[in-house]
């Protein structure tokens, strides 16, 4: 069959076979691994997703998708490790530096977590980027390093490599350019396949709803999630989901090695928004992978593998594994600075925050040079924004919202002018937003 035919299937209305989905998998990594005289080209995919983006996948064609592209390369094979096998994954938000935490606590509590994350692109951040951003910290680990390390303490992270799901690679930077990125049955099928592919038996997802996430408003976060558990119960891999706020940032702050400090800090025992959030998460989590049997033994396990100090230990044993050269936990001022910081003063009346628009702040911190707007951009680790301020926090008339850590007084200087446009401040406490919106199934 020519490739033509499945864009006029998709294009038309009569909906794609498993035998063309498989093509269009196969076509995007020979794209991926640029293998040369390949029949399929890049613009025969983008006129696909673009069919595919206004003639939606129907459930069916979704796990052929997603199955197909988690087979267009490598598929990690667990066998050996101790059970629970569970991944975790977010669809991304600004300041999101929850598996920095989540993943050591898990790990501390009996679950083996093999786990490949991805870069930031826009203004949601990504744990490669972050973790890379230690000095000596690895995220190339290769399959039989992921598995010897995860056989020693239960957890290894590594970066997307070359050969899994190549499918995605090219499908996901062509629908970056094509306008087709926010497509429920793509998305679900680029998470997914590369969750299949992982190896792991359940994925429990946290999926961001807000400003500073993918899915704005609730409804749309909630049609992406029933999505996201039905294409997992086809494909049999047990999804877990919770829809949670992003529309102010996640925790103080946001920057790759300002987050990994501010993760330490939580380890370490720091109480606040981001502490609850990674218990409610691990809780679920625990419940999920058979270890816990409620919600609230679920919340008490992991609370108690905070305050004890057990998901710190396992945390310094993984960034030890994997090849951190300073001591992030005992030594956070040994990482490195940026050169320029600048107080942000409210020019506000007294009155109490209304609003940190999570989508401001990721977008100046994308001007400090803290993300990237292409996948070639190389990122500054050190600039970010420290917010001091939450919704529902009293301030006072000049008291500073915001810290800027910037590579120069200029960049600075334009960060603050943004920074302020990100905040509402009125005369009463506003209503308490809440962490968690839903938990499904
Ligand atoms: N995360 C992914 O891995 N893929 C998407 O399409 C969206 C979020």
């Amino acid at each position: 069959m020519e490739f033509q035919e499945v864009i006029a299937h998709r294009r038309d209305g009569v909906g794609n076979s498993q035998e063309e989905l498989e093509m269009v998998a196969h076509a995007a990594a020979d794209v991926a691994r640029s293998v040369p005289n390949a029949p399929v080209r890049d613009y025969h995919l983008s006129a696909w997703l673009m069919a595919a983006y206004l003639r939606p996948l129907g459930p069916e064609e979704t796990a052929w998708l997603t199955v197909a592209m988690a087979d267009s390369g490598e598929r990690l094979d667990l066998t050996g490790l101790p059970k629970p096998w569970t991944d975790k994954h977010s669809t991304g938000g600004v300041g999101d530096k929850t598996s920095i935490i989540l993943l050591p606590l898990l790990a501390s509590c009996g679950m083996t977590i093999v786990k490949m994350s991805g870069r930031g692109l826009g203004i949601t951040g990504g744990t490669v980027d972050k973790l890379e951003s230690v000095p000596g910290f690895r995220m190339d680990l290769t399959p039989p390093e992921l598995k010897a390390q995860a056989a020693k303490i239960g957890l290894a992270v590594t970066g997307q490599t070359a050969n899994l799901v190549p499918a995605d690679k090219a499908l996901y930077a062509l629908r970056d350019v094509t306008a087709t990125v926010d497509s429920v049955p793509l998305i679900v099928s680029s998470i997914l396949s590369k969750k299949l592919a992982g190896g792991a038996e359940r994925v429990i997802l946290d999926v961001k709803c807000g400003s500073g996430g993918f899915m704005d408003d609730l409804g749309k976060a909630t049609v992406l999630a029933r999505s996201l558990i039905e294409t997992g119960e086809r494909i049999g891999l047990p999804v877990f989901v919770s829809i949670t706020d992003m529309s102010q940032p996640l925790g103080r702050c946001v920057g790759n090695l300002l987050e990994v400090k501010e993760a330490a800090e939580v380890l370490k025992g720091a109480p606040g928004r981001l502490t609850e959030l990674c218990v409610r998460l691990a809780g679920h989590a625990l419940v999920a992978s058979g270890l816990s049997a409620s919600e609230d033994d679920g919340f008490v396990r992991a609370r108690h593998a905070l305050n004890s100090g057990q998901a710190l230990g396992r945390a310094e044993e993984w960034f030890a594994a994997q090849g951190s050269t300073v001591d992030v936990f005992g030594h956070p001022e040994k990482l490195p600075v940026a050169p320029v910081s600048l107080l942000v003063a409210s020019p506000f009346g007294p009155g109490f925050v209304e609003k940190v628009d999570a989508r401001v702040v990721g977008q100046v911190v994308l001007g400090l040079g803290g993300g990237r707007e292409k996948t070639s951009d190389t990122i500054d680790p050190t600039v970010g924004v420290e917010c001091l301020k939450a919704v529902g926090d009293e301030v006072g008339a000049d008291e500073d919202l915001f810290v800027v850590h910037a590579a120069s007084d200029a960049a600075a200087e334009e960060a603050a002018k943004h920074l302020v446009e990100a905040v509402k401040v009125a005369k009463k406490p506003a209503e308490p937003i809440p962490l968690v919106f839903k938990t499904l199934p």
